[in-house]
């Protein structure tokens, strides 16, 4: 049984306040052990009840209760984590000044955990030069700033500054715990190692088009794409996602392009590989597409019994974006195999790691039981030569850190 670690959720008060209950229970079910500080504001737009409700514990708002227990200090000190959700305006500007007139204050200043904050608010204020020089300030001590997102705000309008969406902000902060609180080994640095690296990540699944109703596709959920998009944005990198057809929902803060064949994959990859320093070609590509797009649907009157396809070969990404790199980009491919005997398996991986040029070979056995569509992914990593650099089975978010951990 793993041990709980201390969470620290802080809420500040803002309308998606009433989102952090998810936070909180999402931290709860995964056996975390939550305890809640939440500005007076905060409790206007969310109950005590719910939270203490949600979180098991008793929520704690008020500087002068508990004063005895010295626990201005003492929630902070006892904490593997604190996640702000939502931060204010108001909550990061005292933040970066490092104020301390509330509970929340003190708990994060009395703190040595690493804080994960998720910025709400109205598009102007994100955008003001205060906020603007706040978060900076934050980002500089190594503060993990999730979102916040585009998309409809408080009231009509819609911009940036919508809180990021609670599954992306709990598998964040997970990440974030995790490298801080490796099981079984010594704490390890949380600091964002990858802080303001440009990475660009591919995921989830080409299709290609039969006709206006019909594709041929595959079964990438996209699921491993997303988990190294939210443990790069955990470690502090500037993510770009190149997404096809995903089952699992995007984090809105993540600048995403969404592309449907590979045809489309391969000019967005393009494109976005002018300003990355590292790609990761973490999508099923199809190597082949129907040479021609029917402009109707294909009726079964007009074919018969037997429909002959005629395919053409894709472009490979991959190869193409390894011959074409720019000096210093690193590139890690992934090879997606069905072979079961790991000598061949791995010959495979050699040959394929030769073929495309790429500096790091993710060799993935997939099946309908394994890879695609599951939580856990098994991968042994290869470099260039061919030398196994690292074998990895887990979480699809551990063995998204094991491949970041490949960036020097
Ligand atoms: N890839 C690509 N473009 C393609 C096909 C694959 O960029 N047209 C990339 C994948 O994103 C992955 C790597 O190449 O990073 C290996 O993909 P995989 O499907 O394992 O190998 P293929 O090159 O398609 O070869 P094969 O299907 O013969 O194993």
């Amino acid at each position: 049984m793993k041990t709980p670690r201390t969470i620290v959720v802080g809420i500040t008060g803002g309308i998606a306040a009433y989102k952090a209950v998810n936070i909180v229970r999402a931290f709860v079910l995964n056996g975390d052990s939550v305890h809640v500080v939440a500005t007076p504001a905060a409790l206007r737009f969310v109950g005590k009840p719910t939270l203490e409700a949600i979180s098991r514990n008793p929520v704690h708002t008020d500087l002068y209760e508990g004063v005895a227990e010295v626990r201005h200090v003492a929630i902070g000190q006892g904490a593997d984590l604190i996640v702000v959700a939502p931060a204010t305006a108001n909550s990061i500007a005292k933040l970066a000044a490092g104020l301390a007139d509330d509970l929340l204050g003190n708990t994060i200043l009395a703190s040595t955990a690493p804080l994960v904050i998720a910025p709400a608010m109205h598009t102007e204020m994100w955008n003001n030069p205060a906020t603007v020089a706040n978060i900076a300030v934050l980002r500089s001590r190594g503060i993990t700033i999730v979102g916040p997102g585009v998309g409809r705000l408080t009231g009509t309008d819609s911009g940036a500054g919508r809180m990021e969406e609670p599954d992306t902000i709990v598998a964040v902060a997970l990440a974030v715990l995790d490298r801080a609180t490796p099981a079984g080994e010594a704490a390890a640095s949380a600091v964002p190692d990858l802080a303001g690296r440009r990475v660009l990540i591919s995921a989830g699944g080409t299709r290609e088009p039969l006709d206006p109703v019909r594709f041929l596709g595959n079964r990438s959920s996209g699921m491993q794409g997303v988990a190294l998009a939210q443990a790069a944005l955990a470690r502090g990198a500037r993510v770009t996602f190149v997404a096809a057809n995903l089952e699992v929902p995007v984090p809105t803060s993540i600048t995403t392009v969404l592309v449907g064949s590979a045809l489309e994959m391969h000019e967005a990859m393009t494109r976005a590989a002018e300003t990355a320093e590292v790609i990761i070609m973490a999508a099923a590509v199809a190597d082949y597409r129907p040479r021609s797009v029917q402009v109707g649907k294909i009726k079964k009157e007009d074919v018969g019994d037997t429909l002959m396809l005629e395919l053409v070969k894709n472009p490979d990404i991959l190869a193409d974006l390894a011959a074409e790199r720019r000096p210093g980009q690193l590139i890690i491919g992934f090879a997606a195999e069905t072979e079961t005997d790991a000598d061949r398996l791995l010959a495979l991986g050699r040959a394929k790691i030769t073929r495309k040029g790429c500096d790091f070979l993710v060799v993935n056995r997939v099946g309908k039981d394994a890879g695609f569509g599951t939580e856990r992914n098994t991968v042994t990593v290869l470099d260039r030569r061919g030398v196994i650099v690292n074998e990895v089975s887990g979480s699809k978010m551990s063995v998204a850190n094991c491949i970041l951990d490949l960036i020097g």
